[in-house]
């Protein structure tokens, strides 16, 4: 069984020809993909991933996690865009709601360095001088202000809490194999490191180190994990276009998107997804985002979200199309009670799940979208756990990149996100700024 894609109630908006006007295409981006042929190919590393995990690799990761978890009771994730968000969001969809108020034999996962609030940091501070916690730093450029500033800090405390010798035993560096300044950083201190290959790029980089890391060590299967992307990569190479979810998304979203969709919204039941969404962001949007082209992502948390944005999405400008994530089988049983008096009027829903409540608002909602003018794709796992998440993660990418080809835009870089970077260190006058400090004062 594999998670599955369902485009039927998109085909009102779109229509099947126009879909399958990308059936060769895509398979032809496919294979770009799997012989580094296309666009950006340098950074293409992230398509075999899967299938060249080795069983020692995993098991190196998974003792690292084990030494920490001896030693720690929290565990910082200090990192940015795609070095924490793939780690954030399958934790989150696998941890218990209420982890942080019971924990249990696994460190708790906090992240720092994904902002530069002062604030944040400050009181990120006050919890760590309590608790026994360890860092993973983790940097592909090793370069990157937001996490170093949060490295430099938490490393300061470490060591006045636990002493350097222990504190090196309690932080892990993951970064490029032999630039930048974490590298040069970790082996002076001689921190175990691991390497993130200059052939993945960060958003696509969940199933290294980078993601399987913070994951094991809050206590997941990052086995099952990688078992689930490889069982979604050879089932794409494999199946044919009307069954192959990541090669029907890819077409189906650029089916839309000549049809005026600009906005996608991936829309979720389960706020244990919530992440997966902020994680999807940034796949979709640092991937397909420029040359002035591509589809807006953007997340929900339904049925939250239809108490706000639910009026948006029903009557709003008719340029969205929305991706539902459902779980066909929650992994736990709530029953709705019966009640003598009746006062909340629920008894109708007496001796029910509480998700078959939650699957009918569902399907209300995605009926009463489609009448409003909103194309639906459906996206099914058959339950919530390592496996079909590993699905997902692979699924998700291997869309990405053939759907960027589609766009014919490189996938695999991102030039935009330099320009708030230089105006930043402009106005910081950093050593090497002079010039444009000048220039960017005088804008004023
Ligand atoms: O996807 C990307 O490449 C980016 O979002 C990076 O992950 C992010 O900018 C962090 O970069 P680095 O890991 O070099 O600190």
């Amino acid at each position: 069984e594999h998670i599955k894609l369902d485009i039927e109630k998109s085909l009102g908006f779109v229509t099947k020809k126009e879909v399958f006007k990308f059936e060769e295409e895509s398979k032809k981006h496919l294979i770009s993909l799997q012989k580094g042929t296309g666009k950006g190919n340098d950074y293409v590393g992230w398509v075999e991933l899967p299938s060249q995990i080795s069983e020692k690799d995993l098991n190196d990761l998974e003792a690292t996690a084990n030494s920490l978890k001896e030693r720690i009771e929290v565990l910082v994730v200090i990192g940015i865009g795609g070095s924490y968000l793939g780690a954030k969001a399958v934790n989150d969809a696998l941890a218990n709601n209420f982890d942080h108020l019971s924990p249990n034999e696994n460190p708790i996962v906090l992240y720092a360095g994904q902002n530069i609030s002062e604030d944040y940091l400050f009181e990120l501070m006050q919890v760590l001088k309590e608790v026994e916690f360890g860092i993973c730093v983790i940097s592909k450029s090793g370069t990157t202000t937001e996490p170093a500033i949060a490295f430099r800090l938490l490393k300061e405390l470490l060591e006045k809490n636990v002493g350097k010798e222990e504190a090196r035993e309690r932080i892990v560096a993951i970064t490029d194999e032999s630039k930048g300044a974490l590298r040069s950083l970790a082996e002076q201190e001689n921190y175990k490191t691991f390497v993130i290959s200059d052939n993945v790029g960060g958003r696509y980089s969940v199933l290294t180190p980078v993601g399987l890391l913070p994951i094991a060590v809050a206590g997941h299967n990052i086995k099952e994990l990688v078992k689930g992307a490889q069982s979604m990569q050879n089932y794409s190479v494999a199946a044919a276009f009307d069954e192959n979810p990541a090669l029907l998304y890819a077409a189906t979203r650029n089916a839309l998107y000549a049809k005026g969709k600009g906005i996608e919204i991936l829309a979720n039941y389960n706020p244990k997804l919530h992440n997966i969404g902020e994680w999807w962001k940034q796949l979709y949007g640092e991937s397909e985002g420029k040359e002035n082209k591509g589809i807006f992502p953007a997340s929900v948390d339904l049925t939250s979200d239809l108490h706000s944005m639910g009026q948006y999405i029903q009557e709003g400008q008719r340029n969205i199309f929305e991706t539902v994530i459902s779980i066909a089988q929650s992994n736990h049983s709530v029953l709705i009670p019966e009640d003598k008096n009746n006062l909340d009027k629920l008894n109708y829903l007496a001796g029910k799940h509480v998700d078959q409540v939650n699957k009918m608002a569902e399907l209300g909602t995605q009926l009463a979208h489609v009448d409003g003018g909103v194309p639906n794709l459906r996206i099914e796992l058959p339950r919530l756990n390592e496996f079909y998440l590993g699905e997902l993660l692979y699924f998700f990418e291997l869309a990405c990149g053939v759907s960027g080809y589609i766009l014919d835009v490189n996938p695999f870089d991102q030039p935009g996100v330099e320009a708030y970077k230089s105006n930043m260190f402009a106005l910081l006058e950093k050593p090497g700024f002079e010039e444009a400090s000048k220039k960017i004062k005088e804008r004023l």
